[in-house]
């Protein structure tokens, strides 16, 4: 078989979706992370963003980073750990760990790399890596390419994990892996249960904070600040893409650990610094957060008024503290119908399914951004009620 022929049977496969309108994905709009963006001609309100804070849009955040363009350039053109370095880079590392409360932290291209290449450096043969079997994908690349022994616990279970860490052997180093928050129903890991069986078993906590970071917690500073459990984590990682405006991630820890990385971590190491003007965007977003601390209430203020509105209006929603708002359907065709039906009265949601959530627990995926006005999210809302009603899941 040509190398060909299963992209061509899995186009097929595609086209077989697109006919059924159950095919919501690379489609364009302009601009994405924004409460009003345009597709195909029409203005669609998003209800599907991470852009969380909204700072993706802020205007000091653009022009902090056009600022950084007319002096850096477009790009640092080589690795970090050759001339790709700047002082913005560094800048941001130590700012980093400030936010996060540790000693050091190191910037990687995308949170993907972030959370591959720290577990897979930070752990080899003769170690353990304990992982949720709902962690996100970038987890699961960092436990493929790791020497390490990985045993997978059941969501959040923490008799499961208690069961795989007994069963380790005493002379192996240990690491827990957890999403902050699970990306998809919104849900947090549970940080306080880990943390006790942490403690007992003498393991490593690693957290992915991709979308804790700049949307819970007091000030922002994601799932652990939100559990009061600061500096309670032996690695906590994140990225840019969500609530921080661009493109890259983080590992924030000791100082020994953050050195060890930058000179071992191959995908630090052989993939190019991420642009400088990158750097300034998050450090825009972060002075931002702390100049306006409205914006964190502003988010509070629109995600409870879309799960009042929507909890009050019949629709069942997985319990969550995040700006991630599940409607629980089930079905998926369902879901398809409740997504495209929603995108024609103009809203914009993303239709989660298998294999991304189990096959039966279909969901409509809804993201709140502080930027929405309040006329947006009325409107938003009705129109959820308006088809939520047609199709009889409320
Ligand atoms: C939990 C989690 N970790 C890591 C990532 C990867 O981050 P990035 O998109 O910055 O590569 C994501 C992004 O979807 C995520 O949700």
């Amino acid at each position: 078989m040509a190398l060909s022929d299963k992209c061509r049977e899995f186009n097929a496969w595609v086209d077989s979706l697109k006919a059924a309108n159950q095919f919501f994905y690379l489609r364009q709009m302009d601009p994405a992370a924004s409460p009003v963006v345009t597709m195909n001609g029409r203005k669609l309100i998003m209800l599907g963003s991470n852009n969380y804070l909204g700072l993706a849009t802020h205007p000091k955040v653009v022009e902090a980073t056009v600022k950084a363009v007319e002096e850096y350039g477009t790009g640092a053109c080589s690795s970090r750990v050759l001339t790709g370095t700047t002082s913005l880079h560094n800048r941001l590392e130590r700012k980093l760990a400030e936010f996060k409360g540790t000693e050091a932290a190191v910037v990687f291209s995308t949170g993907f790399m972030t959370m591959m290449g720290t577990i897979s450096t930070m752990t080899e043969e003769g170690d353990v890596v304990l992982s949720d079997e709902f962690n996100h994908a970038s987890i699961v690349e960092g436990c493929r390419l790791t020497g390490a022994e990985v045993k997978v616990y059941k969501h959040n279970d923490m008799a499961s994990l208690e069961d795989e860490l007994s069963k380790c052997d005493d002379s192996s180093d240990r690491l827990i892996v957890t999403d902050g928050v699970f990306s998809m129903k919104g849900t947090l890991g549970d940080i306080p249960g880990i943390k006790k069986l942490a403690d007992r078993f003498g393991a490593a906590i690693m957290v992915d904070d991709a979308h804790g970071t700049g949307a819970i917690g007091a000030t922002g500073r994601g799932t652990l600040e939100y559990f009061g459990m600061e500096g309670q984590a032996d690695f906590v990682c994140g990225t840019f893409s969500k609530s921080l405006g661009t493109i890259g991630g983080f590992t924030a820890s000791t100082q020994e650990v953050v050195s060890y990385l930058k000179l071992r971590s191959r995908p630090f190491i052989f993939s190019a610094s991420p642009p400088p003007s990158s750097m300034a965007t998050v450090l825009a977003c972060l002075e931002v957060m702390e100049e306006e601390p409205e914006l964190m209430k502003r988010l509070g203020k629109n995600t409870d008024f879309l799960r009042e509105g929507l909890l009050d209006a019949g629709f069942r929603l997985e319990p969550t503290v995040t700006p991630i708002l599940p409607i629980l359907i089930g079905d998926e065709e369902q879901t398809f119908l409740m997504a495209g039906g929603v995108e024609d009265e103009g809203v914009i949601v993303n239709p989660v399914v298998s294999p991304a959530v189990p096959k039966e627990g279909s969901l409509i995926r809804i993201s709140v951004m502080a930027s929405l006005g309040d006329d947006e999210l009325a409107i938003a809302l009705d129109k959820l009620k308006l088809v939520g009603g047609k199709l009889g899941l409320i």
